[in-house]
């Protein structure tokens, strides 16, 4: 090309979680099986949908107007049962001039990032998940900002990591919350809640808060969305339908603007979001005209918490079988349907490995380079067909760990894969350990 035409940020751009399912497909064609705990789509995992949202679509579908054109930020009727049932939980008071729909929130993050100013950047936790990350990193042509979640304290943000950062930074004009967290399992509690607003409140900054997760909360997880907290802060909520009916091929989920009246420039950026999805003139139809009557039906609620509490049974069994090995920190999840198992430092050396098949041992070597989580990743789905998401390159973390889900619905598989994931973690970590002693044997001899 005569003229460069690739974007600066464009080595910025990277879903780890899709790209193992390649190295993975591979092997799966060598005829082992795979079993698949990398991806968050409960359907692809084999959860059923129930029968009455089925027929609710189906009904829908039926019907003309889901052929058409909806008005560019969304249904009316959408957006009218989303801001009543949002006023009714308390908190801020919106209206549905506020909620602008998307094509999933994966629409919604890549719209918001490309349209900020290009100086302006937006700090995210860390563990960070990759769309958001990958999102702002291209958008700025520069790796993500992110502050610190502990795994030393349950997950928890720190916060004076946080304050400093933005401190230190002033481009920096707003901060990303993911509650329930991805891929952590982690829930923000009120007061920490609270205290990013006050962050934000003290710095004029506007807050970002992903909350696609947020129905997905465990009994007794303190979830409390951003709007019971935020104030007169500037901010936007993010949800969805991908995870909760759950339905991510509808490829539908929403923007709340908070308090656009009370900074003029935050309120120019909330309208050229409007604008950008003018250009696309609307999100997809059908999934917002079955939104209401999915949302509003008396079987939902009571479906979620089904759902919600095999997720925890699975998180606290995980906990069980996986928390007492001495290399890794587990904190169960409370939240959402992942968790993040964190290699204590050192556990993790470049001389570990797992035993597996010549010709997929050829698949997995290429795939091997210096990230230590990475390489155990890779050997785990060689030996045994696990496949988990890296956190250092998966979710651009300073963290050498993993990322897994609670999804396999089938109780009897789930066990067999924790103690696989088991069996291989001792095995790994072992391999390396070996070898110490027998140094250390050959010093003594000497
Ligand atoms: C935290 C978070 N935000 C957004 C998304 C994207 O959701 P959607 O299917 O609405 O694009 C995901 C998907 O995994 C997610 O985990």
């Amino acid at each position: 090309m005569r003229t460069q035409i690739v974007h600066p940020g464009a080595d910025n751009l990277r879903y780890e979680i899709r790209q193992i399912v390649e190295v993975a497909n591979a092997i799966a064609a060598t005829g082992a099986p795979i079993r698949w705990e990398n991806i968050g789509d409960p359907v692809a995992k084999g959860e059923r949908v129930p029968d009455w949202i089925k027929e609710i679509v189906t009904q829908a579908a039926a019907e003309d107007l889901s052929f058409a054109y909806s008005p560019t930020k969304g249904l009316v009727e959408a957006r009218a049962y989303i801001a009543a049932e949002r006023n009714l939980e308390g908190g801020i008071q919106i209206s549905p001039e506020d909620i602008l729909f998307f094509n999933g929130l994966g629409d919604a993050i890549s719209t918001i990032y490309s349209a900020l100013h290009p100086r302006a950047r937006v700090i995210g936790p860390n563990p960070a998940y990759p769309t958001h990350s990958s999102a702002e990193a291209a958008h700025a042509g520069a790796p993500h900002i992110t502050y610190r979640l502990d795994p030393e304290n349950g997950w928890k943000p720190d916060l004076a990591d946080l304050e400093a950062k933005v401190v230190a930074n002033p481009d920096i004009a707003a901060i990303i919350i993911i509650n329930p967290d991805n891929p952590t399992g982690f829930v923000y509690p009120e007061e920490t809640l609270a205290a990013i607003v006050d962050i934000a409140a003290r710095h004029d900054l506007f807050i970002i808060s992903d909350e696609i997760y947020s129905n997905l909360a465990y009994p007794g997880s303190g979830m409390r969305k951003l709007a019971s907290v935020i104030g007169k802060v500037p901010a936007i909520a993010m949800r969805g339908i991908s995870k909760e009916f759950p339905w991510p091929g509808a490829r539908c989920g929403w923007i709340e603007v908070y308090n656009r009246d009370q900074d003029a420039s935050f309120d120019r950026f909330a309208r050229s979001l409007l604008e950008a999805k003018m250009l696309e003139v609307c999100a997809t139809t059908l999934p917002q005209k079955v939104l209401p009557r999915v949302m509003g039906d008396d079987r939902y609620y009571p479906y979620l918490e089904t759902r919600v509490s095999a997720y925890d049974a699975r998180a606290r069994r995980a906990v069980e079988v996986l928390g007492s090995l001495p290399e890794l920190i587990l904190h169960p999840a409370r939240g959402a349907f992942y968790m993040t198992a964190v290699f204590r430092k050192g556990a993790l050396k470049a001389d570990q490995r797992l035993p597996m098949p010549p010709q997929v041992e050829a698949i997995i070597s290429p795939q091997l380079g210096e990230a230590l989580d990475a390489r155990f990743v890779y050997h785990l789905l060689g030996a045994t067909g696990i496949c988990v998401v890296p956190l250092s390159t998966g979710f651009n973390s300073d963290l050498e760990g993993f990322r897994f889900t609670l999804l396999e619905p089938d109780e009897d598989k789930f066990e067999t894969v924790l103690q696989d994931l088991r069996d291989a973690l001792c095995a790994y970590l072992a391999s390396g350990a070996r070898k110490e002693p027998a140094r250390g044997q050959l010093e003594g001899a000497a």
